[in-house]
């Protein structure tokens, strides 16, 4: 690998933190990527730290005390449960992510990546093929500190010369750890009661298409931006990102090819505006053209490795 030698991954329990630390482990070596979380990790495979993000000192000391060079931010509240709590939200998305920003430029760290979203878009953003320069007018909470991230983030890199990267990750799909609290949580959640009930509630509409992308190609995108060449980066935090669009009725016809017996009832609630004001495709050539990203899953390989890989762990009673 390049110039990256010791990681601190926040979030690590989280939805991806959970599989990210495990795969940097593979690349970076088992004690030189620190997981740290308010949680404590499913599996307990390399060093661990408790920290609360918005503690400025603690974070300090343990960059410090682990001789960390970069930072793999991800403890962050996602869409929905960011409008149940706004202000946390804000705490933890914000003053977590100025923290971070913070020992990186007083440590001189050689690396930052901070996750944006589709959130950053809006109503009155181009909803087809999104172009990587476009209007972000978000209006939820998570999606204005997305927004913000992504400005700070440049910000640090023009005035400090602090290297922040980032994606605007579309809904991750994984079946390791859930997700928690997010608009596309529905396209996790299904999989689960497939297999377990045959029976899922959706809170979105069946018509709602939305931008995905599946964990293997999640970790991948980290992993090659976090390594792509500074001198041919044009963006730095706001990468679009094209993997897979689908909605609700698509994704279920084809869960069904696979588990026929399948029924599926719609309530869309409160997420559904949130929906409404997304992307249903991206436009990522940037991405494309900065550093080769290319999505490797479509909905039908998505699908089976899912359902492979869920029913194989109901089977030996692990799910
Ligand atoms: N999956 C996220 C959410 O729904 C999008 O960033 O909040």
């Amino acid at each position: 690998m390049g110039d990256i030698r010791r990681i601190l991954v926040t979030g690590a329990s989280g939805q991806i933190g959970s599989e990210l630390t495990p795969r940097l482990r593979e690349l970076y070596g088992k004690e030189n990527v620190i997981a740290s979380d308010l949680r404590k990790p499913v599996s307990d495979d390399g060093p661990f730290e408790m920290l609360d993000v918005t503690d400025a000192k603690q974070l300090d000391e343990i960059v410090v005390d682990h001789e960390i060079d970069s930072i793999v931010h991800l403890a962050a509240l996602l869409s929905a449960s960011g409008e149940q709590r706004p202000n946390v939200a804000w705490h933890v998305n914000i003053d977590g992510l100025y923290n971070v920003l913070e020992v990186a430029r007083n440590r001189k760290l050689r690396r930052v990546f901070n996750p944006s979203s589709i959130a950053v878009f809006g109503p009155e953003t181009p909803r087809e093929k999104t172009p990587q320069e476009t209007v972000t007018k978000p209006r939820t909470i998570y999606g204005i500190t997305k927004v913000t991230g992504e400005l700070l983030g440049n910000y640090y890199y023009q005035k400090w010369g602090v290297d922040v990267r980032g994606i605007r990750f579309p809904g991750v799909i994984s079946n390791v750890s859930p997700p928690g609290g997010g608009t596309t949580d529905y396209a996790v959640e299904i999989f689960y009661e497939a297999i377990k009930n045959r029976r899922y509630t959706c809170f979105l509409k069946p018509d709602s298409i939305l931008p995905m992308i599946y964990m293997p190609d999640c970790l991948r995108s980290i992993v090659e931006l976090l390594e792509a060449d500074l001198s041919r980066l044009k963006h730095h935090t706001d990468f679009n990102l094209r993997a897979l669009s689908f909605s609700p009725i698509q994704l279920v016809a084809e869960i069904k090819r696979h588990i026929p017996d399948l029924v599926v009832e719609y309530k869309p609630d409160y997420r559904q505006a949130i929906a409404d004001s997304w992307p249903m495709s991206l436009n990522d050539s940037a991405a494309r053209e900065e550093w080769e990203w290319r999505p490797t899953f479509d909905l039908q390989t998505m699908v089976k490795d899912m359902l492979g890989v869920l029913s194989e762990r109901h089977r030996s009673g692990k799910l």
